[in-house]
């Protein structure tokens, strides 16, 4: 008798633009030789749709994502929304449109409500704040800050409503709608306990001690409050992992004070953008933050950096965020041992320092560093 042969997956390639385009073309390499069986079919994501469409994330692409196991995302270039205008084709200026980032978008459409950041100093890496981090964030993907809800100017039944129930709404009840702004931050129990609960159980699987909640609920008392009293609950089921909680501020601190002090952290969406920021410094910078965004059927890799767009076309940036990113996907897919593989290759070109990209202070290009990993497969 023979096992059924594996599926041949299907995955979303959104290289994006800048220098999404070259990371991705890297990650190629790799996915390649590591030999996962897919077709990889390209959807059009970023700058050049929004000029000439109007849409950054065209409705074919978001189709093409209800029909994928998974996607890998370069990057996407965005900009402040006057200049955003400006750059449209003629016919679309003036229109109305206005630009939107897509991975928010994309992330809230297809409910990826776990946003999973490894930071991980490689050995060898010249980067590394500290040898031996070892930082997983779990950031809440889809509501908070994040959720949209943003008012300027602020309509009149707004500022009525707001003045009725709320007393500390009172020194900004007489200003004019255009004078202020208002952006809700909007938390929910039941997104609170799911990522949580994601934190929780990766910390299970993989043997971790600790999960730290960050938040501010000494301040922002009705959503951090309800994601802290929530995380309480979700961890009394897990009575062998410790919980512990911190402020989004002194875990700045903290972080950079003793970073061996933390193991899995949880934050809702805005924190866990700021702090997977700072734990991706520490372990050697954009060149290394990935980030794998995943909902119940559909989840989404990238490489937590940017376009650089004044990077762009030069094939210089480092890909092993990216091929990082890919790793996490074939984890996901369930290929755990060809995520091991592109793993240990991965540890071992940072590990030799031969062949290195200019933030590692080296000349070697994008696609070199990708061949050099590959060779390790
Ligand atoms: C990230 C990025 C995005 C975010 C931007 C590009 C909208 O900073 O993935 O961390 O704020 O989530
Ligand atoms: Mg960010």
């Amino acid at each position: 008798m023979t096992s059924e042969a594996p599926r041949k997956r299907r995955i979303a390639w959104l290289p994006g633009d800048g220098v999404g385009v070259e990371v991705l073309e890297a990650a190629q390499i790799v996915l390649a030789k590591v030999g996962l069986d897919a077709d990889y079919i390209h959807g059009d994501i970023g700058w050049e749709q929004w000029r000439t469409e109007g849409d950054a994330f065209p409705q074919r692409t978001i189709d093409l994502l209800k029909t994928v196991d998974a996607a890998l995302f370069g990057a996407i270039t965005s900009k402040p929304a006057k200049i955003a205008e400006t750059e449209l084709v003629p016919a679309l200026r003036g229109t109305g449109l206005s630009y939107r980032s897509p991975i928010v978008r994309m992330r809230q459409l297809f409910d990826l409500y776990v946003c999973l950041r490894p930071c991980k100093a490689y050995p060898g890496n010249p980067l590394n704040y500290r040898e031996g981090i070892d930082l997983v964030v779990f950031r809440e993907n889809t509501e908070d800050l994040y959720a949209g809800v943003e008012f300027v100017p602020v309509p009149a039944d707004l500022s009525t409503t707001l003045a009725k129930l709320s007393k500390p709404f009172a020194p900004f009840k007489d200003l004019s709608g255009d004078d202020y702004a208002v952006s809700a931050k909007i938390n929910t129990r039941r997104g609170s306990e799911r990522i949580v609960r994601a934190a929780f159980e990766f910390a299970r699987r993989f043997g971790r001690k600790k999960v730290t909640v960050v938040h501010k609920a000494n301040v922002v008392r009705a959503t951090d409050g309800l994601f802290l009293e929530t995380a309480r609950e979700v961890a009394r089921g897990y009575g062998d992992i410790a919980l512990d909680d911190a402020n989004i501020d002194a875990m700045c601190m903290w972080l950079l004070k003793n970073p061996f002090n933390y193991d899995v952290l949880v934050a809702p969406n805005l924190y866990g953008d700021i702090i997977s920021d700072l734990c991706a410094q520490m372990v050697g910078g954009l060149g290394f933050g990935c980030s794998g965004n995943i909902g119940d059927t559909l989840a989404v890799f990238e490489p937590t950096h940017g376009s650089a767009p004044k990077h762009a076309g030069q094939r210089k940036v480092n890909p092993i965020a990216t091929i990082l990113a890919a790793r996490m996907m074939l984890d996901w897919l369930g290929e755990t041992e060809m995520a091991s593989a592109v793993e240990r290759a991965t540890a071992a070109v940072i590990a030799e320092g031969r062949v290195r990209t200019y933030d590692l202070g080296g000349s070697h290009s994008t696609l070199e560093m990708a061949r050099a990993i590959a060779d390790h497969l």
